[in-house]
């Protein structure tokens, strides 16, 4: 018998469509893949120096983080997100994931998602056997959650519980961005329920429109724990390397942080810490060249959207991260005439007749019946696509068309989808 909490979750579905495409492209299938949400971007140069330099370093480093990095990143964010922060409030792991899930495990409390959130959320307040609830968003406001939201949410619950909420901006599934002016007003709802708030930061510098995002920590200082890491900023998921940022009112938790990571992953990689020392000084070339995948990542995602919006596909709109939330809600009725009622269903019929791979909404918290998907567009080699633009400086719809073909034919194929549903 294996404990039940886990016997009940299924691999992540990320990883599963991953999968599956590469499966059906090894039999010869032409498969758009939209399924997987992985920097394409090259890591800097500068930042495989250092993994290279530190190579040899086969030292196991402190629970919490090598010093120096943990003050480089409270520095960072200062600087480069507007979160003032001291080392002693840095805690350095193998991928937000992993701090997440711990955070999960050391919080008690009630968590609150708010409908289009990550995929690995639940699962893994579900592997504690933990209590979560789904707070209900909408399309109009791009699935952010408002203060209003909470308030309907709070409205006969016993507000002395402990909760705790998660919100992700720039985010995914949806590419919604939060502005300053929109946490402030969540800030107070957070004050009032006194929830503590887990903030995945983990796309921040990914923003069409700034070098990076505003965070809630600013206007909710006092209970907001902010994670981040290599992963999507720096295009080095595979190096395996997180931080979170403890609040200051959470010193007496610190403790307990290393004990479990003490007790579970001892320390990230040498190497790998010293590879993000690099990352986390950010010099300017290196800024240039996040801000440059940015630019990529906004003009795909303004294709996509007007491509789709034109025929009345339900678009968020993408501000940051590599991702935007699709539906077709306006053709139910033609969908339900091909025997389809669910997201599932919806997602494995465009798979198997129009090659074209995308996640349904059900993984996001989206209800069963809503027609929604997330649509990852990094499909692409970010290598040839970066050095491109450098040269041509645009992105128009011929360099779409040249650089981004797997984009173009899958946006084409679910046009024909709704052109073969309409007739
Ligand atoms: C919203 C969000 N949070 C966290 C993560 C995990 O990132 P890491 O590689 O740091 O574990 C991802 C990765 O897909 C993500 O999309």
């Amino acid at each position: 018998m294996i404990n039940k909490n886990i016997a009940s979750l299924k691999q992540s579905s990320t990883l599963l469509i991953n999968e599956k495409v590469k499966e059906l492209r090894v039999k010869g299938e032409m498969i758009s893949h939209f399924g997987f949400g992985q920097s394409p971007f090259p890591i800097h140069r500068s930042i495989v120096g250092a993994l290279k330099e530190h190579a040899h370093n086969n030292h196991y480093l402190p629970v919490a983080g090598l010093e120096v990095l943990r003050e480089q990143i409270a520095f960072f964010l200062g600087r480069f997100q507007n979160i003032k922060s001291q080392k002693e409030s840095i805690f350095i792991g193998p991928g937000s994931k992993e701090l997440l899930y711990q955070s999960i495990l050391i919080f008690e409390g009630v968590f609150l998602i708010p409908k289009g959130s990550w995929v690995s959320y639940i699962p893994q307040i579900q592997s504690k056997g933990g209590k979560y609830h789904i707070i209900d968003t909408d399309f109009k406001n791009d699935f952010k959650i408002t203060a209003q939201d909470l308030e309907v949410f709070f409205e006969n619950k016993n507000a002395k519980k402990q909760y705790i909420l998660i919100l992700n901006s720039p985010n995914n599934p949806t590419g919604a961005v939060y502005s300053a002016e929109e946490y402030k007003t969540l800030a107070i709802a957070c004050r009032k329920y006194n929830l503590i708030v887990f903030s995945d930061e983990i796309y921040s510098q990914i923003n069409f429109s700034a070098p990076f995002s505003a965070s809630i920590s600013c206007c909710y200082p006092e209970k907001t724990i902010v994670f981040g890491g290599l992963s999507k900023v720096f295009s080095a998921g595979g190096y395996r390397l997180g931080f979170m940022r403890l609040p200051r009112a959470f010193e007496m938790y610190q403790n307990a942080y290393k004990a479990l990571f003490s007790e579970t992953f001892s320390c990230v990689s040498s190497p790998v810490q010293f590879a993000a020392l690099k990352a986390y000084e950010y010099e300017q070339d290196l800024q240039k060249h996040v801000s440059d995948s940015s630019f990529i990542l906004k003009s795909i995602s303004e294709y996509i959207y007007k491509e789709f919006s034109d025929i009345a596909i339900e678009c968020t709109k993408s501000q940051g991260a590599f991702y935007m939330a699709i539906g077709f809600n306006e053709f139910k009725t033609q969908i339900s005439k091909l025997g389809i009622h669910t997201n599932v269903d919806l997602a494995t019929y465009v798979l198997e007749n129009y090659k074209v791979a995308m996640l349904p909404g059900v993984d996001f918290g989206f209800e069963k019946e809503a027609l929604f998907f997330r649509i990852a567009f990094v499909d692409f080699d970010g290598q040839e696509v970066m050095k491109s633009y450098q040269e041509a400086k645009e992105i128009d719809l011929d360099f779409i068309k040249r650089y981004t073909p797997n984009i173009f034919e899958g946006v084409e194929k679910i046009k024909k989808f709704i052109t073969d549903i309409s007739c």
